[in-house]
């Protein structure tokens, strides 16, 4: 990254522009080149061309990052595309750095400049070299987009044509928060043909591509010139099955195009959409299916999971949380994709790590975003909602459980992948974090407000988005947990753990005595019970599995929110209530996980009745159907279904505990995780009142397997029982 250290920033004459800036370079080669490099970033988003070929395909680089701290330089070998005359174009727009903060309904906080810094690095065969920098000599003009906003869209004028360029400003801007590249690229996945056209009661045209994704749409257009076409997106028809996009809250999500007669085939290189469904107004053609292609964009990832059994509807259950995954995964973990937010909330990303990490490996994901939770945290320890932190009022961060991201995430990278660099790297960040819990707390219990609570649990008071359970106490376990975690982090990177170690203890028994009574919890909720006994703060775990069994049945469903739904599965079953769990797993009405499926859902909802039974809509403003937290479930699927489960003292599946609990309402299931090592497996079938299991450990590693009271130590290969 050194020769970019020796450009200039530049920026755009003209303040107030909201499109794509075109900078503008001719430079000779005239001998032969050993190699050229091209290093680049931007404020803003950018793409590159060099003799007008694409250069990378890196999508909205440079990223998100905490950018008041941080910006990533992306590097490319350009040697192929140097010629004798070249020309360097680099389009620069607004992407992540203009985004509208919560409440200003979408105004762009317009004081916030765009600026890029290039350099071409060549080395010719004669051992000379020769830099091409940005500096004042870069040309700058307006381009035929001439807006482009990743919550409001496209607005492309073909028509269009720039007045004279005009020689760019450099600005004396620092350097020293440009980082290499840390996170995994950006780039287009699966292309999806258009599935249906319909028109829609009120008349609509609509495009259905049959799968609610994150990404862009390809399309070609002529028109006449002058033309304007107007692309709509939405993730849902409404109950009459007309457009519906009210959900989208302030983000216009919309593509304009204005023709020039010719034909064009365009896609959006700076902005990006979440939607199934896109309307088409004023189009100017025959509409066909072949013209519209959906693409998929988000973070390079390797798939790692799967997962399969006898009901079908589970198998949907895991598809959609993959392409929630995958639509929420876009350079950074983000609550949704398509509503005027689309940011990094630290809860959600939280709740969801363990699961994320056993689909795809996300292991450097998160590592980059991590820095950035560090980079963004507050002097004194309180951890923002949301990472990078662009909040400009509002968060003063500490929310039990969204916070706590800041140990867990990096807990599970270590479980999940060995990462001790993680835990390393983040070690001043959590330490900071418990500090201050500790600070704010009294004898272990936690007592200030600023909680999200269990954030959209269906026990919520009357208007309230924040289920019943008392924030403190979710607080004081979080407190207790996180500082549990902490600990072991603390030990295996060999600190010293004296100051620490009696914390979870002070939390827990704070937590006894505030919250419950002979092992029930006082004021009885599933998400109190199930954090008791995930947390291990109940010192009489039968009665607090008990009392959660009973809200269970006593309700018959799910009460929980973000903060009682990763857990309430892991508690009853780890409790012996193993059918209890699965009566939740495999409801089909509402509130339960499957319920959406019976309504189409093709990616996770982030409210349990996102669409109500009778097909209206719970809500317009809190109703994204592209949300992953409850996809969190996968965890127990892989875990309890499939049984596979790490080994804290032995992590990355060095050492496996294989303990599946089975159920007489599924027949087989069969699951993998492509871990560090190599494939950990796990299948069973029941046939005749017998079950087979069959259990694949990698090469070099072992695994002790548990069914029932049994228990069998195995090493590499695949080992079968029968019971
Ligand atoms: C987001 C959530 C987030 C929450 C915090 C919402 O607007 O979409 O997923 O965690 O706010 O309460």
């Amino acid at each position: 990254m050194k020769n970019i250290l020796n450009t200039q920033w530049i920026k755009n004459r003209y303040s107030g522009f909201c499109g794509g800036t075109v900078y503008k370079k001719d430079f000779v080669c005239d001998k032969n080149i050993k190699s050229a490099v091209l290093e680049v970033t931007a404020l803003g988003v950018y793409e590159a061309h060099i003799n007008g070929e694409r250069v990378g395909d890196f999508v909205l680089a440079p990223g998100w990052t905490a950018y008041e701290h941080r910006l990533q330089v992306q590097s490319y070998d350009v040697t192929e595309y140097i010629k004798e005359n070249n020309s360097i174009e680099i389009t620069v727009g607004q992407g992540w750095r203009f985004r509208s903060t919560k409440g200003e309904s979408n105004e762009y906080l317009g004081h916030r400049d765009m600026a890029l810094l290039a350099c071409i690095h060549i080395e010719y065969e004669d051992g000379s070299e020769q830099d091409v920098i940005t500096d004042s000599s870069w040309l700058v003009r307006e381009s035929k987009l001439r807006y482009s906003n990743i919550y409001n869209g496209d607005i492309y004028d073909a028509t269009f044509s720039a007045s004279e360029a005009l020689p760019a400003i450099e600005v004396p801007m620092s350097k020293d928060f440009l980082i290499p590249q840390e996170g995994e690229k950006v780039v287009e996945n699966e292309r999806i043909t258009a599935k249906e056209i319909i028109t829609t009661p009120s008349g609509e045209t609509v495009i259905d591509f049959g799968q609610n994704l994150t990404g862009y749409v390809e399309f070609a257009i002529q028109g006449k010139a002058g033309d304007e076409a107007v692309i709509y997106h939405a993730e849902v028809l409404d109950r009459d099955g007309n457009f519906y996009t009210d959900n989208y809250r302030g983000a216009k999500a919309e593509i304009r195009f204005i023709c020039d007669g010719e034909r064009h085939v365009y896609k959006p290189a700076l902005s990006f959409f979440g939607f199934r469904y896109i309307k088409l107004e004023n189009w100017p053609d025959e509409v066909k299916k072949e013209n519209f292609t959906a693409i998929v964009v988000h973070s390079e990832m390797r798939r790692t999971g799967q997962f399969k059994c006898s009901d079908d509807m589970l198998n949907k259950l895991y598809e959609n949380i993959i392409w929630g995954q995958k639509g929420n995964f876009l350079d950074i973990p983000t609550d949704c994709p398509q509503r005027d937010e689309r940011l990094g909330w630290t809860g959600d990303a939280q709740v969801f790590v363990r699961t994320a990490s056993y689909n795809f490996d996300v292991e450097r994901f998160f590592k980059k975003w991590l820095h950035d939770l560090a980079a963004d945290q507050f002097d004194d320890g309180r951890v923002p909602h949301i990472i990078p932190n662009s909040f400009s009022y509002f968060d003063d961060g500490a929310s039990a459980a969204w916070a706590d991201a800041a140990v867990i995430c990096p807990w599970q990278m270590y479980l999940t992948y060995g990462s001790r660099d993680i835990i390393s790297d983040q070690y001043e960040s959590m330490k900071q974090w418990i500090d201050w819990m500790h600070e704010h707390s009294k004898d272990g219990l936690r007592d200030r407000d600023g909680h999200f609570g269990d954030w959209l649990g269906l026990d919520a008071h009357e208007g309230s988005y924040k289920g019943s359970t008392d924030e403190n106490l979710i607080a004081t376990a979080y407190f207790s947990y996180s500082s549990a975690l902490f600990l072991k982090m603390a030990e295996i990177l060999g600190k010293d753990t004296r100051e620490y170690s009696y914390l979870p203890e002070l939390a827990a028994s704070a937590f006894r005595r505030e919250y419950m009574e002979d092992g029930r919890l006082k004021v009885p909720t599933q998400t109190a019970c199930a954090l008791a006994l995930y947390f291990n703060l109940t010192d009489n775990p039968q009665e607090t599995a008990k009392q959660l069994n009973e809200l269970v049945k006593e309700s018959g469903h799910l009460m929980t929110g973000f903060v009682g739904t990763p857990y309430i599965l892991h508690a009853l079953s780890e409790s012996g209530y193993v059918e209890t769990a699965y009566d939740l797993m495999l409801r089909r009405e509402y509130p339960s996980w499957l319920y959406p499926i019976t309504k189409g859902a093709t990616t996770m909802w982030e409210h349990w009745d996102g669409i109500k039974p009778d097909g209206s809509m719970w809500s317009e403003d809190m109703n994204s159907f592209n949300h992953y937290a409850y996809g969190a479930v996968a965890d127990w699927m892989f875990g309890a279904m499939a049984g596979i489960n790490v080994d804290a003292e032995n992590p990355a599946f060095r050492h496996i505990i294989f303990r599946p609990l089975t159920d007489s309402r599924i027949t087989w299931v069969d699951a993998s995780i492509d871990s560090r090592f190599g494939e950990v497996r796990s299948k069973w079938v029941t046939e005749n009142g017998e079950t087979t299991y069959e259990f694949t450990v990698p090469d070099g590693c072992t695994a002790t397997v548990i069914l029932g009271e049994k228990s069998v130590e195995i090493g590499s290969g695949t080992s079968t029982f029968r019971q």
